[in-house]
């Protein structure tokens, strides 16, 4: 069994749909798991800001009964004090798991290996699962259903997609990717995906063909945190994919428009669609705090006892 969770391949099928039911079971307010982590601390590493992850983990681990440690890079310099490995055995003995979000994946997957405690990824350059899981249960609540959803995911082969790229490693979907060739997802986890082929994955250069009938739109910024110089390239070979009314009409009547926020207003998508009927971003954000309870009931019952 992992005891980690780094990406959403972590988790098997079950564990995912089970997730899913514990987290709906939260959201009701089920209180369940109110003493789960009762004298209990979690570390929360941050390198990068966060609304919506530090709250949600900080809010959640209050809920669940436990205490939450919030760590910059300006207390323990992961990896520049002293090594990963070193930190992971010392923090193991302090607290019951970690939640990192940092720039390089490796250095989530080396703390996990020398752990002895759970360790969440809260977001690499890589992937962003926790927001993935968030959105799959949002999408759920609203569509009725996980499988064979169309999914148009338009912009930056970034974290999030390659998220939704693990995610269709589990939950069988059509995902297309509406993305220029230069901003492509990670070559390694769309080989894998494809390879698996329990979903459906294409990628296209024209908006139009990715929204076709889908039953979701999704986007996210155009330059992710640590690219911000790449702010004016990204733009130019990504504003022809900008979630618009045009984009939203040749989508199903029925789809739902999702962001994992922050939005650049005006950039990646407008106000008309972020603010319209369609859009069920705040949803997405709310379910971000019942998923990451989900998950850490997971973990925590799995490999603590
Ligand atoms: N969506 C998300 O992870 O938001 P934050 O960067 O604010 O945590
Ligand atoms: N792709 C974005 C997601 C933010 C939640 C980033 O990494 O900045």
């Amino acid at each position: 069994m992992i005891k980690d969770f780094i990406k959403i391949t972590d988790f098997t099928a079950e564990e995912i749909f089970e997730t899913f039911k514990i987290a709906a079971d939260l959201k009701k307010g089920s209180e369940k798991y109110s003493n789960l982590l009762s004298g209990k601390t979690v570390a929360c590493i941050f390198h990068k800001p966060s609304l919506r992850t530090r709250i949600s983990f900080e809010a959640g681990i209050f809920e669940l009964g436990g205490h939450s440690l919030y760590i910059t890079e300006k207390e323990i310099e992961l990896g520049v004090r002293e090594s990963i490995h070193d930190a992971a055995k010392v923090l193991s003995r302090f607290v019951s798991m970690i939640m990192i979000r940092t720039f390089a994946h490796k250095d989530v997957e080396e703390l996990g290996k020398y752990a002895e405690v759970p360790v969440i990824n809260g977001l690499t350059d890589l992937s962003h699962p926790c927001q993935i899981m968030g959105d799959m249960l949002t999408a759920q609540e609203h569509l009725g259903r996980a499988e064979n959803l169309k999914i148009a995911y338009l912009g930056d082969g970034n974290n999030v997609c390659n998220s939704w790229l693990e995610l269709s490693c589990r939950i069988p979907i059509d995902f297309r990717i509406g993305t220029s060739p230069e901003t492509l997802p990670d070559a390694a986890i769309l080989r894998k995906t494809k390879d698996l082929g329990l979903s459906k994955i294409s990628i296209t250069p024209n908006p139009l063909e990715a929204v076709s009938g889908a039953d979701i739109i999704y986007t996210d910024v155009w330059a992710s945190m640590g690219q911000k110089d790449q702010t004016v390239k990204k733009a130019a070979q990504l504003s022809r994919f900008q979630v618009n009314d045009i984009i939203l009409s040749n989508a199903d009547p029925h789809c739902i428009v999702m962001h994992c926020l922050p939005a650049n207003r005006g950039e990646e998508i407008t106000d008309s669609v972020m603010d319209g009927k369609h859009s069920v971003v705040f949803d997405e954000a709310e379910n971000r705090l019942h998923i990451q309870k989900a998950i850490m009931v997971q973990l925590m019952r799995r490999y603590i006892g």
